[in-house]
């Protein structure tokens, strides 16, 4: 049988497939489930300084090519995330998603993240709708190279930032965030919906995130060019469903990727079918390995 095993920075993974930040990960419980069910490992929900309720709802609208939301960054806050992960059995495995204002308020979370025996952190450079943090910090590119230099200088983390694609030029974001052991492509597409006969928006922030099957395309373009220009670990995420949708990210460079949006149509067993799908992809394509296949169109 052909491995799929990869790795990311010095992170081994037995398999590519990863629960992306934000959906089914809200408690440890969910992350295990997803961790059992076949996930290679887990992101969680994006944890800021302090707890957060998020927006008023409507927060999610479906829409027929994915999903819009905002749902604002709802979080229990750092102190609350360490309780809950006291004793926790698969923090090798679970890579934790911070958020911050400014470059001390990352800081202080990742230092908080390593003492609670985390070796992972996920910078979320790039949520699309909260004000003050997220994307609007993730565009300030010498923000996002102090970010990650403190983290890297201050902790022994290993720091996969996700980038927004919500720029003209992604590579910049990339090249300033070049200490980073990875990079995670994309986040959501700032988006609007529209309600035709209450004449309301979809969402009641108004602009929320586009993710789903029909970001795919902008997903591989920006997985694409920053693999083209960097040659550095990449995790690819937006729109993932299907076992040929991951092989098209490894094609372009993407050395594993993350599923939110269809776990939430698929269900848990959705791992293990796409991690069967690579490897009978593989196999029938006469490959030995997942890397053989890694940027071979770039
Ligand atoms: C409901 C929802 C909540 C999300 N929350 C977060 C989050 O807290 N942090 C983050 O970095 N990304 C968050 N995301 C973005 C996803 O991790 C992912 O980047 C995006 O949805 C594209 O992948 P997909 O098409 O497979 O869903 C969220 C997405 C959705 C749909």
């Amino acid at each position: 049988m052909a491995s799929i095993s990869t790795r990311i920075g010095n992170f081994t993974l037995e398999n590519p497939v990863i629960l992306a930040s934000g959906i089914l990960d809200e408690t440890s419980g969910s992350i295990l489930r997803s961790l059992k069910s076949g996930a290679g490992a887990a992101v969680t929900k994006s944890i800021g300084t302090e707890e957060r309720r998020g927006y008023q709802t409507p927060v999610i609208s479906e829409i027929s090519t994915g999903l819009l939301n905002a749902v604002g960054l709802s979080n229990p806050g750092i102190d609350n995330f360490v309780e809950e992960y006291k004793g926790f059995p698969e923090k090798k495995r679970t890579i934790v998603s911070i958020f911050g204002g400014n470059t001390e308020e990352f800081v202080a979370l990742a230092k908080r993240v390593e003492g609670a025996k985390f070796d992972k952190v996920e910078l979320n450079l790039s949520c699309p709708h909260v004000r003050g943090v997220g994307s609007e910090v993730g565009q300030d590119l010498d923000m996002v190279e102090e970010i990650i230099a403190e983290i890297k200088g201050g902790t022994n983390l290993q720091v996969w930032a996700k980038l927004t694609p919500n720029v003209t030029d992604v590579v910049a974001l990339a090249k300033a965030a070049e200490k980073a052991d990875a990079y995670v492509l994309i986040n959501t597409v700032r988006a609007i919906g529209v309600e035709i006969y209450s004449r309301k928006f979809a969402l009641a922030n108004i602009v929320g995130g586009y993710s789903g099957p029909g970001i795919k395309p902008v997903a591989l373009r920006a997985v694409y060019d920053v693999y083209k220009e960097t040659r550095k670990d990449i995790v690819g995420v937006g729109g993932i469903t299907t076992w040929e949708d991951a092989i098209e990210f490894f094609l372009l460079g993407a050395k594993a990727v993350q599923v939110g949006t269809a776990l939430l149509y698929e269900d848990y067993p959705i791992y293990s079918r796409i991690n069967l799908g690579i490897a009978n992809y593989l196999e029938s394509e006469k490959f030995a390995k997942l890397g053989d296949i890694v940027g071979v169109m770039v």
